[in-house]
């Protein structure tokens, strides 16, 4: 594995699995293991969004692994009052074991990694949240007992965070993606054309109900991510036709799964009668959390 995780593409299909075996070890065990491969390790957690499962899992995750989660606002660091991030990686460096950070420019992250000599995850960007995807590839998998051929429709803003990283995701694992948006949310078209990833097949298509056809999980996300809430008012109009609903649902495939990475704005995006039906594994989604970056703190902090 790479030195960092800051995108899908730092992910090998070789890992992938390894980080589902570990995972999956790691839930079938969570309150018997003995095993602490963090111990006397500090990570620093960097946050300048707000996270309910991100934070908690990962403060939990690194706790039962023996290690000592660091909870650090960015702005309670000199870097919220004008210190650099190269001076700022370079300083951690020297205390942490490794970081884990959610911010909002990409290239904020990829400059902390440049100057840091220890493991960067990233938690969230305003373009990829590798973390939660690699989550969401390891619950279809328990589920539906492999990865290659599946069918995802994802509906809504198709260009945000989740859905470029599930763009890279379902190419390296041979998966068929179609995303389903108005031609402004749609997705980024070098992410469609990159093909050096994997051979799973991603498209768009605008129309919702011919996206869900056939599809074994149907996913979806906010339609206003944080740090876009000034563009709130033209998402909801333009998005409103790509909610999942009982209807939309019904034209998919009959044992469709639903999918939402949380925190979710019921009535928007997805109805309460969806979210809370038996098709309904986001809770699933949330709870692996833990597990799946358990097995990624675990496979990059080996020494
Ligand atoms: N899905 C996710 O990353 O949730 P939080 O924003 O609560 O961390
Ligand atoms: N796309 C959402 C994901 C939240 C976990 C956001 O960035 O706000």
């Amino acid at each position: 594995m790479q030195n960092d995780l800051l995108t899908v593409e730092e992910i090998t299909l070789g890992e992938l699995k390894e980080i589902f075996r570990l995972a999956a070890k790691m839930k079938r065990e969570r309150s018997k293991s003995k095993d602490r491969p963090l111990a006397g390790k500090s990570v620093g957690m960097i946050f300048s969004k707000s996270s309910t499962r991100t934070r908690v899992s990962f403060e939990v995750g690194i706790t039962e692994l023996g290690g000592f989660p660091l909870f650090l606002d960015q702005n309670d660091l000199q870097l919220g009052r004008g210190e650099s991030i190269p001076d700022t990686a370079r300083v951690l460096s020297r205390y942490l074991h490794a970081v884990v950070i959610r911010t909002f420019k990409h290239e904020d992250i990829v400059e902390f990694a440049k100057y840091a000599n220890i493991p960067v995850i990233n938690a969230l960007t305003d373009m990829y949240h590798p973390c939660q995807i690699l989550t969401d590839l390891f619950t279809i998998y328990e589920y539906s007992e492999h990865l290659e051929g599946i069918k995802i429709a994802f509906m809504g803003d198709c260009a945000c965070n989740t859905a470029n990283s599930l763009i890279l995701a379902a190419k390296l694992a041979g998966m068929n993606l179609v995303l389903s948006s108005p031609k402004k949310y749609r997705p980024d078209q070098d992410l469609l054309d990159y093909d050096s990833i994997g051979n799973g097949t991603v498209s768009w298509e605008e129309d919702p109900y011919a996206a869900v056809e056939n599809a074994d999980y149907i996913y979806t996300d906010v339609w206003v991510s944080m740090g876009f809430e000034e563009e709130a008012k033209q998402r909801m109009q333009k998005l409103k036709p790509y909610a999942v609903n009982a209807d939309l649902v019904d034209n998919a495939s009959k044992d469709v799964r639903i999918m939402h990475c949380l925190p979710a704005h019921r009535g928007e995006e997805i109805t309460d009668e969806v979210m809370d039906s038996h098709a309904s594994i986001v809770f699933d989604q949330a709870e692996n959390r833990l597990h799946v970056q358990k097995a990624i703190l675990t496979m990059l902090l080996k020494d």
